[in-house]
């Protein structure tokens, strides 16, 4: 698939998830088949103060192309702004943030708060296509609440704003990430826009990668939680969809791997991080892939006294000489 004709080659992207999907992370998830990746958020006011933090986030990998930057925010002037300022950047795409629920974002009129306001979200996105010189597109959830579900009628409006492509995460606002996403929404904004349409929410497996496809008609599925410790998920929904029909699918990561994996992410983020940010990050980020192993409570208690990346080394090769 394309967006704005941006190749899209792998079969499921991964979300973007603030504090969470970081650059090692993202690498990560490439590394193992993600077909497309999404910034964490960025702060469209942030950037046009020269925030130090947000630029940080700003920076563009090679290795994650095709790779959109995501901006918040609730002005058009600001967000246009910010849209010309992240092209020293060389980003792919360019994504905009209309589905956060978090009060500091909804709370201001950002994220999922846009999606009352269809008018202000048009000119949010016309004043960033205006100002990009990549494919503009939008991340939405199905709408506001249960009584104000317009997920259909709002991507149309910013289909004709400009946008290029919308993700939608089947929850509303108020459900924030409660209760079941609902896939039939994913499937009616198909059916109201010609631009592609990236379906999210709920998906932990390869066969609720296809089921998705098959229920939604999506053009491409994203993957958030359901990659945490398990960044395998997108070789397998590659896989599950060339050879799924012959039950031919990779066997699980061995613990060798999965050690090995963890590790990999944990030296990324110390590279980019430094160690003390990235090891008390790789407290959490670890008990993930110790997830489902022999012994993993106890390990995954470890894990939260982590303080450099010698103790994850040694924590590894105690399981595998433990465990294996
Ligand atoms: C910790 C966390 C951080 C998130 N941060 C963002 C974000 O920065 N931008 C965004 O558009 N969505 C964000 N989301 C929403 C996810 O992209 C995704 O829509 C949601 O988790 C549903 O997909 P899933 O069921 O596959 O996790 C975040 C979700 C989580 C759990």
């Amino acid at each position: 698939m394309e967006i704005g004709g941006v190749k899209i080659s792998g079969k499921a992207a991964l979300a973007p998830m603030a504090s969470v999907a970081d650059r090692a992370y993202r690498l990560i998830c490439k590394e193992q088949g993600a077909g497309y990746l999404v910034s964490e958020m960025i702060s469209a006011k942030g950037l046009c103060y020269g925030d130090r933090k947000t630029e940080e986030l700003c920076t563009v990998d090679d290795r994650e192309r095709p790779y959109a930057l995501q901006i918040f925010g609730e002005e058009s002037a600001y967000c246009g702004r910010a849209a010309g300022l992240l092209m020293k950047y060389k980003p792919d795409i360019l994504d905009i943030n209309m589905g956060c629920p978090v009060p500091k974002i909804a709370g201001n009129g950002a994220g999922s708060a846009l999606m009352k306001d269809i008018d202000r979200a048009y000119s949010i996105v016309k004043a960033a296509v205006e100002n990009s010189d990549v494919p503009v597109t939008i991340k939405i959830r199905a709408g506001w609440d249960e009584e104000h579900i317009n997920a259909p009628e709002f991507a149309a409006a910013m289909e004709s704003a400009g946008a290029a492509a919308v993700a939608v995460h089947g929850r509303t606002k108020t459900q924030m990430y409660r209760g079941k996403a609902d896939w039939e929404i994913i499937k009616q904004v198909r059916e109201k826009v010609k631009i592609p349409v990236i379906g999210n929410g709920d998906i932990t497996t390869p066969e609720e990668a296809v089921l998705m496809y098959r229920q939604t008609n999506c053009d491409l599925v994203m993957i958030g939680r359901g990659s945490y410790g398990n960044p395998w998920i997108f070789r397998d929904v590659e896989s599950f969809i060339a050879n799924g029909a012959n039950g031919n699918v990779p066997a699980p990561p061995s613990l060798e791997e999965r050690l090995s994996v963890m590790l990999k992410q944990a030296e990324y983020a110390v590279s980019f991080k430094g160690e003390r940010i990235a090891m008390k990050e790789a407290r959490r980020t670890c008990a993930f892939y110790l997830r489902g192993i022999k012994n993993a409570a106890a390990y995954r208690s470890r894990c939260g006294t982590l303080q450099s990346l010698s103790d994850l080394e040694k924590l590894a090769e105690e399981i595998l000489h433990n465990e294996n």
